[in-house]
């Protein structure tokens, strides 16, 4: 049978789309993570056409991985601007911040590119896939990757802070986030490990990660928040927890827990607040304390996605 017209139209238009909106990976030594390996088989668009009611075949979303670090410090915010998003990839829990020194380097330059959805990991994903192999790691992967190439307000960001702050006993400044805000993180957070995590915000976008396959990691969590922007149209919510954890950047969530994020997120709906339809009250005066503190583009795509 033939597609329909109206399909084919729009998977060309979808088609186009893709080959100017590639994923882009800085150079960091030239290695491929995981991340690289996640978003070749997401395949990206899979979620686009999920949003435009699409349900068969598949286009690929190529990644572009800098050549080297020449290529990524010569672009401009409107060449950072062309992408879907940047995926700054887990060092393989690299523990030193000369690995993001090019990032640091040029964040006046990618930082206005960046307005769309944005993952900021604690964690060192790509390490626990490849050593380990654990199914939470690859989800996590997965979601937030998924998150941040869709969305409709620009190019989105996912970063992942590998193991670089771990020894931090202090809160200390991600420098290489300034110009987006003020972003402080700790490590050095128990003894052990912090194992229990816990998603508290969700998105149609992020569906291969739960509790359960996030924790226990040995470490589950390498850097924890104390400090990110969370007000206005571009501020973040925490995305997942590590569940009990107490001291700077302990908070109390919508859905009854309480504990220190790990990872943020820009453009996920928090748990508890909006999630589930069927919690009524709570919801709408989530809904109408939103509208109240202004409504914009942003929110009421959120709503959108909601009702959706
Ligand atoms: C961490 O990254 C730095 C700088 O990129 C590099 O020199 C070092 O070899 C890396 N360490 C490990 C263990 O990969
Ligand atoms: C990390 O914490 C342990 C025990 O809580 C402490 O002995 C150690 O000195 C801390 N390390 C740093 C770098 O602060
Ligand atoms: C955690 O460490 C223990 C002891 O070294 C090991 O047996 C186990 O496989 C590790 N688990 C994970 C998920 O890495
Ligand atoms: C976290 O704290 C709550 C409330 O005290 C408790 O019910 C729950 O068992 C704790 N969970 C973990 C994993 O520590
Ligand atoms: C709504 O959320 C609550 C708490 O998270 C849960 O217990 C309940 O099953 C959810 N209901 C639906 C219909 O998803």
């Amino acid at each position: 049978m033939r597609a329909p017209y109206h399909l084919l139209l729009a998977v060309a238009s979808l088609a186009v789309q893709a080959v100017a909106e590639d994923v882009l990976f800085p150079h960091m030594r030239g290695l491929k993570y995981s991340e690289y390996d996640e978003v070749k088989k997401l395949g990206l668009t899979g979620l686009q056409m999920a949003h435009s009611g699409i349900s068969e075949g598949k286009l690929t979303v190529p990644a572009h991985v800098c050549k080297d670090d020449e290529e990524w410090n010569g672009m401009t915010t409107a060449d950072f601007a062309k992408y879907k998003a940047i995926i700054v990839p887990d060092c393989m829990c690299n523990t030193s911040l000369n690995t993001i020194k090019f990032l640091d380097d040029t964040k006046r330059v990618w930082s206005p590119a960046v307005t769309g959805n944005m993952v900021i990991i604690g964690t060192d994903p790509s390490f626990h896939a490849k050593w380990f192999n654990l199914p939470g790691a690859f989800a996590m992967m997965q979601d937030a990757i998924s998150l941040v190439a869709t969305g409709d307000r620009g190019t989105g960001m996912y970063f992942s802070l590998s193991c670089y702050y771990q020894s931090a006993a202090k809160p200390v400044a991600i420098e290489a986030l300034s110009e987006i805000g003020n972003f402080q993180v700790r490590g050095n957070l128990s003894h052990p490990c912090l194992n229990n995590a816990h998603l508290v915000a969700q998105s149609k976008a992020m569906t291969a990660l739960n509790d359960n396959i996030a924790s226990n990691w040995n470490c589950s969590v390498h850097e924890a928040f104390s400090e990110y922007p969370r007000t206005g149209s571009s501020g973040f919510e925490a995305l997942a927890i590590a569940l009990n954890a107490t001291g700077p950047g302990e908070q109390s969530f919508a859905d009854g827990t309480s504990g220190i994020p790990y990872i943020i997120a820009r453009g996920a709906t928090p748990l508890g607040c909006g999630n589930n339809i069927t919690e009524g009250l709570p919801f709408e005066r989530h809904i109408q304390l939103k509208l109240d503190s202004g409504p914009n583009k942003h929110e009421l795509h959120k709503l959108h996605v909601i009702r959706a």
